[in-house]
């Protein structure tokens, strides 16, 4: 598996490096209009926020595969699909995030699920592989349902080809994942589920985000749409989980949640990823209950510092 394996870093902090560069590899068209990524998902693969992340992707899989109907899954940030641990540049940051419920046998039953999926994808009992959202998806989907996975950078791309092209109703989508959204809904058998997961490398990232959220559930008002927001120092991340909240009012049927679990000191200096929130837009109705119970365990295992903390919200 490891050539079909993911690489690479950027911390959140650093600033976007510019724009206007397209992929140089032959078989991708050059994309001007498109900044140059500096993002890659590698350095992050299997950290807290991972674990935040794919643990309510997880949960919400399991209870779409409650009824026979088909469903479509829209990942619009799919990120390379898989990463290896100790990969040339892999960063650890695992180590803190799935290595630390890898070897526990007390895990609460939704940390559980998302646990044995990726002991599922690594087979022999070692942690070699970090399964990211794509692949989640496609280890939890059925026959009669179907994955759309955008990505806009070619490597990522080209590794998530690799891993998953040839799968029947995988279709994966080189380009802007906020742009590719809108036609995908609503789904035929209108049952979906949205994961919205940019990289918040560029500033306008929040605004479309928003934006997204809105004209998916223009077109799709039973859309479950999880967007993943990171707890940053930033004024426009810490208002997007109210804005999302703001968009939801009078158009969601089933109401939503937020989940968030902050798990690094705020005091080091302003910069760098504190935590996350899973913001979901109507939700199962288990799903709320069992994060509330899971979440304050979480923080005190994946906590690193005393302040650590997981908490739930929810609302109509
Ligand atoms: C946080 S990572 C995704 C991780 C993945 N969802 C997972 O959980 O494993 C974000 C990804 O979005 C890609 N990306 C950035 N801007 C994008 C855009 N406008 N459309 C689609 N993909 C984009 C980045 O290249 C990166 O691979």
């Amino acid at each position: 598996m490891p050539s079909m394996l993911s690489g690479g870093a950027r911390p959140f902090t650093r600033k976007p490096t510019g724009t206007g560069c397209g992929p140089t590899k032959p078989g991708f068209p050059r994309m001007k209009q498109w900044p140059m990524l500096a993002y890659r998902h590698a350095f992050h693969a299997g950290n807290h926020a991972d674990v935040l992340k794919h643990l309510v992707l997880v949960q919400l899989l399991q209870h779409l595969n409650q009824k026979d109907k088909g469903y479509r899954v829209i990942d619009t940030h799919a990120g390379a699909g898989a990463y290896r641990v100790g990969g040339a540049q892999q960063q650890q940051e695992w180590v803190d995030g799935i290595g630390r419920l890898w070897g526990r046998s007390d895990l609460p039953p939704g940390v559980q699920a998302y646990v044995d999926l990726v002991k599922a994808v690594n087979g022999d009992g070692k942690l070699k592989v970090l399964p990211g959202s794509p692949l989640i998806a496609q280890h939890l989907m059925r026959a009669q349902d179907e994955l759309h996975a955008c990505e806009l950078h070619p490597t990522d791309l080209r590794q998530l080809e690799k891993l998953l092209a040839d799968i029947r109703h995988i279709h994966i989508h080189l380009g802007d994942g906020y742009q590719k959204l809108g036609p995908l809904l609503p789904p035929p058998t209108r049952r979906g589920l949205i994961l919205i997961d940019p990289p918040y490398e560029l500033k306008t990232d929040y605004a479309r985000v928003l934006a997204a959220v809105r004209e998916a559930l223009q077109k799709f008002p039973d859309a479950v749409i999880a967007v993943w927001i990171p707890q940053l120092q930033r004024l426009e991340a810490q208002q997007l989980p109210q804005r999302l909240k703001n968009a939801f009012k009078g158009v969601v049927k089933k109401g939503w949640i937020d989940a968030q679990l902050s798990v690094v000191s705020p005091q080091g200096g302003g910069f760098g990823l504190l935590g996350s929130h899973m913001v979901v837009a109507n939700p199962p109705h288990t799903l709320g209950p069992m994060l509330a119970q899971e979440l304050p365990w979480l923080a005190e295992v994946l906590g690193q510092y005393p302040g650590a903390k997981g908490s739930l919200s929810a609302g109509t």
